[in-house]
């Protein structure tokens, strides 16, 4: 395994005051995307939403790395270059989604393993000679009255671990992504609780694989309160939860923490990374910054709708988007510059 090229590729990906842009949506999930905007969900749909998002003019002054999906690493610009060339092109490092999917997981009702273990190491040397640097795996985690199991996190974490151990040993940085979901009335203390069982079975599988921390990245959920709970804590309230709950879950070591957005806006999400990195960045001995998929990717699917005509338009608010989430992570972010 060569450590030092998994250690320059991870600070490449969050030592630069960048983040990371998850364009790795599943076919299922991107033709959901597009049928709630009334989008033909054709893979010429995919193939050109894609397009508007890697050819972004300026994408690459605030996105380091993004993820790509088994179909669109394969595909090509309408004037016939591949994705990943184009993302090089831009100063972005190529990304891909490895997992198949969180399956319903067998005698435990309600919950969910994700799968994709078997012929993972011929797939990620097949990625990896398409030019992916890193790598992304999603395990979901539901918060509901009985849920999580014990089970349900061990299962989860393990194979967590054995992914990245697997990606390590082809020079992929994996991103390690263990989503507790926002889903549900549960208040911020559960999803504190939850979150940092969850961290510790994650972390402590990782040991168990000899999984080297320098050459990985967390994705983590922040600590919110349910979408149903009737007490929605405030900006800083989320971010002292959030980051107390790293510090005491997340090893020093670990070369980056990159959130996902999960479902808030985009501006929440931005509002709420910021108020972390301006109240905590001399106490983190981590870069804090952000794989937004939704919170940047959103306002321009809305305003692309399938239409070649609105391509400048929509690839302005993607643009916009992701100009917010880097100065969240500087924490330099406001209301005022994201609405100007
Ligand atoms: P969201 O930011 O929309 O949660 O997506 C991030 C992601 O990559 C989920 O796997």
């Amino acid at each position: 395994m060569n450590s030092q090229k998994l250690i320059d590729t991870a600070k490449d990906l969050v030592g630069n005051d960048k983040g990371l842009l998850a364009m790795d949506e599943s076919n299922p999930t991107c033709n959901k995307r597009f049928d709630a905007v009334g989008i033909p969900q054709t893979e010429a749909s995919r193939r050109s939403y894609r397009e508007l998002i890697v050819t972004t003019p300026g994408l690459g002054e605030s996105i380091s790395g993004a993820i790509l999906y088994d179909e669109s690493i394969r595909q090509k610009t309408s004037k016939g270059s591949s994705f990943v060339d184009v993302l090089v092109e831009a100063g972005i490092i190529p990304g891909i989604k490895v997992d198949t999917g969180a399956k319903e997981m067998a005698g435990f009702p309600r919950e969910k393993v994700t799968e994709g273990l078997d012929g993972l190491p011929a797939r990620v040397q097949e990625y990896a000679r398409m030019g992916a640097r890193f790598a992304k795996w999603r395990a979901v985690i539901a918060i509901d009255p009985g849920i999580p199991s014990h089970a349900c996190i061990e299962a989860n974490a393990e194979a967590l671990a054995r992914y990245a151990a697997i990606c390590q040993h082809a020079g992929l940085v994996p991103i390690v992504e263990p989503e507790v979901v926002m889903d549900g009335p549960h208040d911020l203390e559960r999803c504190l609780e939850i979150t940092r069982r969850v961290l510790h079975s994650v972390f402590n599988h990782l040991y168990v694989q000899r999984v080297l921390l320098e050459g990985i990245i967390l994705k983590p959920n922040m600590i919110l309160p349910g979408t149903d709970c009737p007490l929605q804590d405030d900006i800083e309230q989320v971010a002292g939860a959030t980051v107390h709950c790293l510090l005491r879950s997340v090893p020093a070591a670990v070369a980056g923490i990159a959130f996902l957005s999960g479902g808030q806006t985009g501006e929440l999400a931005c509002a709420r990374l910021n108020a972390m990195n301006v109240r905590f960045a001399s106490k983190m001995p981590w870069p804090l910054t952000f794989s937004f998929a939704r919170a940047i990717q959103h306002p321009a699917l809305d305003i692309w709708s399938g239409h070649e005509s609105t391509v400048k338009a929509a690839q302005k608010a993607l643009l916009h988007r992701a100009k917010c989430s880097r100065a969240a992570r500087l924490g330099h972010y406001s209301d005022e510059m994201d609405k100007a």
